[in-house]
Order: C-alpha cells, then structure tokens, then sequence
C-alpha cells in the first residue's frame, strides 16, 4: 500500500505559504535568473524552434566536447574504485595538480594548503562569503557583476554596487572605489568579465591591488579585520584579440594575505556540468572555507576531481584544448561582433564592443524609438527606467547593453530555406569564410525596425 502524499500537502490542509515560517533569508533569495532563462530556452529548443542560444555561459556539448582525455581519465577514475567521499578540501592529487597550475601558468607558488577543491567554482563563492561576510558588513563589487547581490543576501551582506560604463570597459573608476575602501569587508573583482566579456587593466588592477595593501596595513595598525578580495578568474584561459589575464598577486604581491582566488575547470575546459572548482589564498581563510563546505557537502565528484589532476598535468593534451577553446570561441564571438558592427555600419541601432576575454560580448539593441532620448526616455524590455548610478546604473549608456554569449556554433539559416539568411544553431562544420560571408545580408534582413542612419563616432567597436 503507498500513501497518497500530495493529498496532505494540499495548501488547504497545512500553514499557508505565508504563514509557514520560511527564513527570511530564503524569502529574499532569488534564484539564478541566468539559470531560469537557460530552462526556458532550453524547453523551447526541446520543443522544436530553432534558437540561437546567446544566453547562458554555458558550451554546446556537441560543438565544445569536453577534453578527450580529461573524459577518458574519469572513466578510468570511475573504474579505478573512486567512488567513495573527497576529502573535505578536495583530492590531494588535484589540489596539487593546481599548485603546480599557478606556478607553471601565473608564476604563483602557493603551498597546497592554500588550496581547495569544491563542485565548481559557486560553492567556492559561497564558503567564500560565508568565511569572511557577517550581516551587516559592506560587499563592493562592480554592476554588471555576476550574482554578488545573491551572496549578500545569503550572508546578510550589504552590496554596495559600483557603476561602470562602456568607455570604462564595464569596471569601476577606482575613484568611486576608494570612499568605500575603509569600511568594506571584501571587495569583488572579475576578470575576464561575466556579462561584459572584457577584460581588466594591468594597471588599474595594480592600483586597487596597493589600495587594499595601504587599507590594510592602516587595519593592521588600528587592530581592524581585513579587507579581503575575491578575485573571480573563472574565465582567465580565455582572452581574445592579444588581451592578456592579469591578476593582483602577480602585480602586488603584498596583497597576497588578502585575495582570494575563484576559478575552477567550468569555462577553460569546456566542462560546466562535471563541477571542479577551486579557491586559492591564505592558509587560515581557506581552512574556514573548508570547515563550511565539510557541511555544504558541496565538493567535486571524486572520480572528476582525480581526472582533472590527471588532465592538468598533461601539459600537451591541456595546451592543445586550451588552443582549440581559444580560437572557436573567439571565432564565434567575433562574428557576431562582425555581424552587429556592419548592420551599425549600415544604419541600425545596434552596437556591439569587441570582446576581450571570457565567452561574452556585449551588445546594444536600441529600443525601438528611444534610441535619441537619452536616459530620460529609455527604458528596459519591462518598461522600467534604467538603474541610478547609486544602484549601479550605468554611468550615462543611453540604453542598457545585453550580453550574448558565445558557446554554439554559429551559421545562418540555408538561403530559400524559411527566412532568409537568419543566424541559427548548426550542428555541422561550416567553413569560416562562408559563414560569415553569409552573415552579413542576414542580420539586415531581419530586423523590422530601421532607424534613422547614426554616425558611428564615438562608438569604438
Ligand atoms: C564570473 C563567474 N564566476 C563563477 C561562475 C560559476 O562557475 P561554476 O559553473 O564553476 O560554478 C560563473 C559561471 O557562469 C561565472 O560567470
């Protein structure tokens, strides 16, 4: 005999969904939205349509497989009998396989102990905020930036947002930075940036990289906690068109003591659903994260975190897929690019910046008969104003850019096929030249909105 259960969770029958106690915390949170619009197109490509998927930072399993060897060596793993609990801080053999990663790639000799493995770099975000944020302490990250707020809810942190323009590439002026500097907590720097696609300075990151020293060294005198940085490197393997990955350690080593780095196997390897992170920083800090994700439970499978060590220390096959990724990806972001900046060349209110780094672009598509009023008229897809500068609105961008990213293959609808020449999600290779032959006269006969002509000055692409 089973027993009918959702008989008894009829809403009639129990607390109302009000009425039921939920944390305050949890009422606040609001899931991914990134991850709510990915299910939606992913129900929609189920369904049939055909859709160019420009969304979530996520690869085409098809077009972006993951590293032959790396899945070679998780069959192996698996075969081998790792089936059982990682330790808590992660699989010693893949927590020195990034030790060995950082001093071969960043020049960064860290001890092992300054390192820890979870399930992708989110939960290396979490025990991160949770280790170093108490309700109440100050959060100062850049807008756009990528889920901070959600953090700071889950902490009882209180973000304080940065505006960014495009003139600025989308990172904060380190200016507006410095008023916040002395009593914020932790300070939240990415780069290569998640949505913007750019990357940060050489020389703006050495700045804020002293500023946080000289912070510090003022807290240290004053018996004052740390100002800590977590420096998002998620996507720094992939950088675009000679822009080059720095981080603050290299630059300053002095701020060593107090940045924390977040990166993980999710974007360089292709490999999103196997869930390796890691963190790397002070021994003490990451101790305290391992003691939060000992509960969290939110480690990386073991058999995929005994495949990752094996594939980052093959030198080779990591250098071959890192030259693959780099290429593919940049040549599918630079065709939409391409494609945007001619229909702007022609005329049409679209306007896109060339990507620097990470799978991203960003682009603009003025809303229909707003794009001459400024920010007075404009206004988003739900009828809301832009964001104020307090809130991280931008500094004075007429409209709000998107984000596409660049995970699938990218090749127009076949001419007398359907409409002609739209850009589609393919499945099969497609030479360079023709695709972006065809690129061209598609996007400008799609859209059915042409504006007036507008220079391109001041636009840079
Ligand atoms: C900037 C940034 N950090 C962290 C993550 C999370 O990575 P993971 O999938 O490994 O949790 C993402 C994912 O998109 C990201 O864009």
């Amino acid at each position: 005999m089973s027993i009918d259960v959702a008989r008894y969770l009829e809403p009639s029958l129990a607390h109302s969904p009000d009425a039921r106690g939920i944390s305050t915390m949890a009422q606040n949170l609001v899931g991914s939205e990134i991850l709510r619009v990915a299910g939606e197109v992913r129900a929609q490509i189920a369904a049939g349509h055909s859709i160019l998927n420009l969304t979530v930072g996520d690869f085409s399993s098809t077009e972006f497989p993951i590293p032959e060897a790396l899945s070679a060596a998780i069959t192996d793993a698996l075969a081998a009998g790792h089936s059982n609990y990682p330790p808590a801080t992660g699989v010693m053999e893949c927590r020195v396989a990034v030790q060995k990663l950082y001093k071969e790639r960043l020049g960064l000799e860290y001890p092992v102990d300054s390192v820890i493995i979870a399930g992708g770099a989110r939960p290396v975000i979490a025990a991160l905020y949770m280790a170093l944020v108490n309700p109440g302490d100050k959060v100062v990250y850049g807008v756009p930036s990528w889920n901070n707020e959600h953090y700071c809810t889950i902490t009882g942190g209180v973000g304080v947002p940065l505006g960014t323009s495009e003139a600025d590439r989308f990172f904060f002026h380190t200016e507006d930075l410095l008023p916040h500097l002395a009593d914020a907590r932790l300070l939240v720097l990415n780069t290569p940036q998640n949505p913007t696609g750019t990357v940060m300075s050489a020389e703006t990151l050495e700045l804020i990289a002293k500023e946080v020293v000289q912070e510090n060294l003022r807290r240290q005198a004053e018996g004052r906690p740390a100002l800590y940085v977590m420096f998002d490197q998620i996507y720094w393997m992939l950088t675009f068109h000679g822009s080059e990955h720095h981080n603050p350690v290299s630059l300053v080593p002095e701020v060593a003591p107090y940045v924390l780095f977040v990166d993980g196997i999710s974007k360089g390897f292709a490999a999103t659903g196997l869930r390796v992170g890691w963190g790397v920083g002070p021994v003490d800090v990451i101790k305290r994260m391992g003691a939060i994700l000992s509960h969290l439970g939110a480690w990386a499978p073991k058999p995929e975190q005994v495949a990752s060590a094996h594939f980052m220390n093959d030198t080779a096959a990591m250098d071959a897929f890192l030259a693959r990724m780099h290429d593919e990806v940049g040549e599918r972001l630079d065709i939409i690019a391409r494609a945007l900046n001619a229909l702007e060349g022609e005329g049409w209110t679209v306007h896109s910046i060339r990507p620097q780094g990470a799978i991203y672009l960003s682009l603009r598509i003025d809303l229909r008969g707003k794009e001459d009023r400024g920010r007075q008229g404009a206004r988003d897809r739900r009828g809301r104003p832009p964001l104020p500068p307090e809130r991280g609105g931008d500094r004075g961008d007429p409209v709000p850019l998107l984000r596409g990213a660049g995970g699938h293959r990218l090749v127009p609808r076949q001419r007398g096929r359907g409409e002609q020449g739209r850009l589609r999600q393919h499945r099969g290779p497609a030479p360079r030249r023709a695709r972006e032959a065809q690129l061209r006269p598609t996007c400008s006969s799609t859209s059915p909105t042409r504006t007036t002509p507008r220079g391109r000055s001041g636009r840079g692409s």
